[in-house]
């Protein structure tokens, strides 16, 4: 009752002469309870994003303001990938198990990015990474043709670490491939294929990434099984 009160109060500005129940100071003190539960909550859980909002700017040149990927300045797709697989990624670039192989330029140019110094605490990445979580999941156009049906029979070996619908499985430490960008994915294919990635001994993700190369062997092979993840909806 107080709480109905309250609102007709708030939203009238306090009229005089109706719910004279509501001016006493019980409907105010609820409404203040109420107010400041509304306001409280979404701070709490958005601080981090927030303080990695102010980090994300460096980042738009490459993949994009809202984190959709550039295709034209190789940066691939942020939004909608797993937290847990940004995070390592991020820590990869800075360790140089990622970006560190010869002849990798895109990687190195990313490394660079990833060892900037407001980067350099464990929270300042965790932070970054909660904002691009916050990123629309738009959907991409796809670029990448091939046979799908081909490329489902050879997506069979891959379901068990990046799952049926390649939602990316936590558990196995796998990344989500349906919406990412799909020219991305073949490229990945490519540098696992020539030791550009999965190179580092203690990179245990991408090692077993680069030994399921076997299951893989031509440009074809990665064109028709990216043709059918797209067709995924993750
Ligand atoms: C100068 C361009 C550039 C900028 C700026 C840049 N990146 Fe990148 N980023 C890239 C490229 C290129 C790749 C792909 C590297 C490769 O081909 O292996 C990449 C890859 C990544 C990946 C790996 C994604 C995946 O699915 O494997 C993450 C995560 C990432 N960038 C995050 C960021 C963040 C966060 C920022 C801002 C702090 C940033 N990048 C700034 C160019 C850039
Ligand atoms: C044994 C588990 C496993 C299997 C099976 C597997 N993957 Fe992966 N894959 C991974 C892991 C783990 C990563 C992340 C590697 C890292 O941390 O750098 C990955 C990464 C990738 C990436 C890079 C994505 C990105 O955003 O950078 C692509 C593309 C990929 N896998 C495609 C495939 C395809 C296609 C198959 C089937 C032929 C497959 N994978 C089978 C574990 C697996």
């Amino acid at each position: 009752m107080f709480w109905k009160f309250g609102l007709v109060v708030g939203k009238n500005g306090g009229l005089t002469g109706r719910g004279s129940v509501a001016r006493g100071p019980q409907p105010l003190t609820a409404l203040f309870f109420m107010f400041s539960t509304l306001i409280a909550a979404p701070i709490c859980q958005a601080s981090d994003a927030a303080a990695g909002a102010r980090l994300y700017p460096v980042c738009t040149s490459c993949h994009g303001a809202s984190g959709q990927g550039n295709q034209g300045m190789s940066g691939p797709k942020l939004a909608g990938q797993h937290g847990f697989y940004l995070l390592k990624q991020m820590q990869n670039f800075q360790s140089g198990a990622r970006g560190a192989a010869p002849g990798d330029a895109k990687g190195r140019q990313m490394a660079a990015m990833a060892k900037g110094p407001r980067l350099s605490s464990l929270a300042a990445l965790e932070n970054l990474v909660a904002y691009i979580e916050t990123l629309p999941d738009k959907a991409v156009a796809p670029t990448v043709q091939g046979d799908v049906l081909r490329g489902q029979s050879l997506y069979s070996a891959c379901t068990s670490c990046h799952g049926e619908a390649a939602q990316g499985l936590k558990t196995m430490a796998a990344p989500r491939l349906a919406g990412q960008s799909d020219w991305y994915l073949v490229n990945q294919l490519q540098q696992f294929a020539a030791g550009k990635r999965g190179y580092a001994p203690a990179d245990h993700g991408g090692r077993q990434m680069k030994a399921m190369m076997y299951a893989l062997s031509t440009e074809t092979d990665y064109r028709d099984v990216v043709a059918y993840i797209n067709t995924l909806t993750p």
